[in-house]
C-alpha cells in the first residue's frame, strides 16, 4: 500500500507558528513519526509540502495511479482553493481532511471546507494526533472487505 501525505501553506512553519494553536513539532519531527508508523504497518508514506496552489495540484497530479489514499493538511486552501478540491476529485484518489485545530471552533472563515463534503473522512482538533488518527482512519478504510 502506498499513501501520500500532502502540507499545504505555512505548515512548514510548524514548531515556531503561534504554538499554542499548533503545538510544538515541527513538521519534520511529524513526518518521521508517521512514516515510521506507516512502515510499522507495511506502508509506504511519501511526504510533501508546498506553500504553493500549483505545486500542491501538480503533486497530486503525479499522485495518480502512484498512491492509494492521500491524507492532506491543505492549511489555508481548505478554505479557498476551488483548485485544490478539482484536483482531488480529478485524481480519484480517496482522501483524509486533517487539521491540527479544531477549524469549526474558530474564526468564521476558516468553518468552510472546499474539502470536507468528498473526504473519505475529516479529522480536526487533536494536535499531532490528528495525523495519526488520519493514518489510522485511511487504513481502516482501505483494508475493510468490500
Ligand atoms: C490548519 C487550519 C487552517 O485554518 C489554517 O489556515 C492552517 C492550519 C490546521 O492544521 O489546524 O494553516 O489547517
Amino acid at each position: 500500500m502506498h499513501l501520500l501525505l500532502i502540507n499545504g501553506p505555512n505548515l512548514n512553519l510548524l514548531g515556531q507558528r503561534e504554538p499554542s494553536i499548533y503545538g510544538s513539532s515541527t513538521l519534520q519531527a511529524i513526518e518521521v513519526d508517521l512514516q515510521r508508523k506507516a512502515k510499522e504497518e507495511g506502508v509506504q508514506l511519501d511526504c510533501f509540502q508546498s506553500n504553493f496552489e500549483g505545486a500542491l495540484v501538480d503533486r497530486i497530479h503525479k499522485a495518480i495511479g502512484e498512491v492509494d489514499a492521500i491524507l492532506i493538511n491543505a492549511g489555508a486552501y481548505t478554505h479557498t482553493s476551488v483548485a485544490l478540491r478539482d484536483a482531488l476529485l480529478g485524481a480519484g484518489i480517496p482522501y483524509v481532511e486533517l487539521h491540527l485545530s479544531n477549524t469549526s471552533a474558530r474564526e468564521q472563515f476558516r468553518h468552510n471546507s472546499f474539502l470536507s463534503d468528498r473526504a473519505v473522512g475529516v479529522i480536526s482538533g487533536f494536535g499531532v494526533m490528528s495525523y495519526h488518527l488520519a493514518l489510522q482512519g485511511i487504513l481502516n478504510y482501505l483494508r475493510k472487505p468490500g
